[in-house]
């Protein structure tokens, strides 16, 4: 475990290569800004994040920060709990899904979801866990839980070649050991 506390940027990582599996704590949301910004720069074209956590755990503020990233205007990135899907233009087109609302898989299918997972940018789709079943079998999936008022622990799960490879690179960014 790597620990990275210069300025308000707190963030420690420890990559485990045998699972395919990072884990990232971030002490702030200036952390979690980092994180956000670190893994923007491996994302690819066709690459899905499936975020699951608690309301309120940090995954909207986690797309804003990937999106901040990819050079998306911050100001465009909201929780799409209402409109259920939004894109924003960056480096990559992001797509931004929240399932909360959807009754099923068939209701994401009907969104247009599989288009936009099979398009050429990058999804990331909270409550991932609820449309699981159509999302690709090569992807990342991000548990994140709160572990204090403004610290967070992120666990990120490749499923993939082209998934761990990113994971890899984000490891290596974020120092991690
Ligand atoms: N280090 C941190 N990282 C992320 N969010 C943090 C952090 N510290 C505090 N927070 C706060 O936690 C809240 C996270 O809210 P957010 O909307 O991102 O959650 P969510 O998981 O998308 O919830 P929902 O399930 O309702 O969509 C925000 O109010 C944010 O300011
Ligand atoms: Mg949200």
């Amino acid at each position: 475990m790597t620990i990275d506390q210069s300025g308000e940027q707190q963030l420690a990582a420890s990559w485990n290569a045998a699972a395919g599996c990072l884990t990232a704590e971030a002490g702030s949301l200036a952390g979690t800004d980092r994180l956000g910004a670190a893994l923007a720069d491996g994302l690819y074209p066709g690459c899905v994040l499936m975020l699951c956590g608690n309301l309120g755990s940090g995954k909207t503020r986690l797309v804003e920060a990937i999106a901040a990233g990819l050079g998306c205007p911050r100001e465009a990135v909201s929780s799409p709990t209402f409109v259920l899907v939004q894109e924003y233009e960056g480096r990559l087109p992001l797509y931004h899904f929240d399932t909360w609302r959807l009754r099923d898989s068939d209701e994401f299918l009907e969104l247009g979801a599989e288009e936009l997972l099979e398009a050429e940018g990058c999804c990331c789709v909270e409550w991932g866990d609820r449309v699981e079943e159509i999302l690709p079998p090569d992807r990342v999936n991000v548990q994140i839980d709160s572990t204090g008022a403004d610290s967070r622990r992120f666990t990120f799960q490749a499923t993939g070649a082209r998934s761990r490879k990113l994971l890899e690179q984000l490891a290596a960014a974020l120092g991690a050991g």
